[in-house]
């Protein structure tokens, strides 16, 4: 290779700085607009092999804004099996900071700091499964849903997959050409209910909101679809999957064949700690992580991990509200008190695995052993 090549390619590697472990300096490949208010980033694989991921984990975003590193969790909306790029949608959130920043600025050919692609809500694919998945999406809830039926329809010939995905109207569908693109090329084994809370007059599908009654016509509608066993993965606003939640229990429908993500916590739906509230005082927690031991005191009123990123431990984390597992560790000894314990299973919980994002020490001598 002529010399100036091998520097020009030298440089060119140099522009992605190394970054620290379980971080990645990922270039953006393209920025694809989707609807009015929401893009897709597409990343270019690194250097250092193809990313590692399931369909239905997230990445961290970490982008600088007024001057302070924020973070937040993106789903892949791509397919391992499928794509060559890996891809994240995010839709505008009205004041929000990461979703309007990167709506409004990114552009291909940045960089972007991400975390590794972590999350439970996915499934394993196997070419023998015969099994009808069935997809309750809500706007950008379609983003981990879209990856799971990619997969599946690739990797698993045998199984069927529906998609009940409620938007506000038409324009506002994300992946509506993508979907339709499926359905024509899968027509016996992928199908699409819409639900548009603002119809065309010439609209056939259902109108209004997402209902019991028309998540029971919706399955009822699929009979050529039914298996001997069906699996549920839903992703929206909180209504919505209460809705779907409640129209699965009164169909009798087990809790282990329900998947749920959850991308903004309602805290105010949670029980009010009263019983707890007196046990909340300033406390001292250890923290285990990366092979060092951290003692520091946690006040009321603050989580374990704020106090522990203002001892300047450089924890990990990513929604910062009890939902994405980024920030899990095992409880040792001692007990803590969480606001928020969606993102973990029954299983972890009996296992003693807590999120000291929403944690505050109950008793003292809480020791937590992250990673
Ligand atoms: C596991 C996980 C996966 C996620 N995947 C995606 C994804 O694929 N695509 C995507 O667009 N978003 C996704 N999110 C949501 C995303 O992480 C951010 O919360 C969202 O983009 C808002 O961030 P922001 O900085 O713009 O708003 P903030 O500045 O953090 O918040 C502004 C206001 O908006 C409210 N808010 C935050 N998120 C939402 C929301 N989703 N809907 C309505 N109000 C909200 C906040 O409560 C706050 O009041 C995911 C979240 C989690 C936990
Ligand atoms: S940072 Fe997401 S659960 Fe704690």
């Amino acid at each position: 290779m002529a010399f100036g090549l091998f520097k020009k390619k030298q440089e060119e590697k140099k522009e992605i700085p190394s970054v620290k472990a379980g971080h990645l300096n990922l270039k953006v490949k393209e920025v694809v607009k989707e609807t009015a208010d929401a893009i897709s980033i597409y990343f270019e694989q690194p250097e250092s092999g193809a990313i590692q991921y399931k369909s239905g984990q997230f990445f961290t975003l970490i982008a600088e804004i007024n001057g302070k590193k924020e973070r937040r969790a993106y789903s892949l909306c791509t397919s391992p099996f499928v794509d060559p790029s890996p891809a994240v949608t995010v839709k505008r959130v009205e004041g929000g900071l990461m979703s309007n920043h990167l709506n409004q600025n990114l552009k291909a050919g940045d960089s972007i700091e991400v975390l590794e692609p972590i999350g439970n809500f996915t499934t394993d694919f196997d070419p023998a499964n015969s099994r009808h998945i069935v997809l309750f999406g809500g706007g950008s809830g379609i983003t981990p849903l879209m990856s799971i039926a990619k997969s599946a329809l690739a990797q698993e010939p045998n199984s069927k997959v529906s998609l009940v995905y409620a938007n506000r109207d038409l324009n506002s569908i994300i992946f509506k050409t993508s979907l339709q693109k499926m359905e024509a090329e899968h027509a016996d084994r992928f199908r699409v209910i819409h639900v548009l809370g603002e119809a065309p007059a010439d609209w056939t599908g259902h109108r209004g909101f997402l209902t019991q009654e028309i998540i029971k016509t919706a399955l009822a509608d699929l009979p050529q679809f039914s298996s001997d066993h069906t699996e549920y993965f839903m992703c929206g606003p909180g209504p919505m999957m209460d809705i779907v939640e409640q129209a699965l229990a009164a169909l009798s429908i087990p809790k282990a064949q329900v998947h749920k993500e959850s991308f903004t916590s309602d805290l105010s739906k949670k029980e009010a700690p009263a019983a707890d509230a007196d046990k909340i005082i300033t406390r001292e927690v250890t923290i285990i992580y990366d092979g060092e031991e951290h003692k520091f005191s946690v006040a009321p009123g603050e989580t374990i991990l704020e106090r522990g990123l203002e001892e300047d431990i450089d924890l990990p984390f990513s929604c910062q509200s009890g939902l994405c597992t980024a920030c899990r560790g095992k409880c040792l000894s001692g007990k803590v008190k969480m606001d928020e314990d969606e993102g973990l299973s029954e299983a972890e919980l009996n296992e003693g695995y807590v999120l000291p994002c929403v944690s505050h020490p109950l008793t003292d001598g809480v020791v937590i052993e992250i990673g």
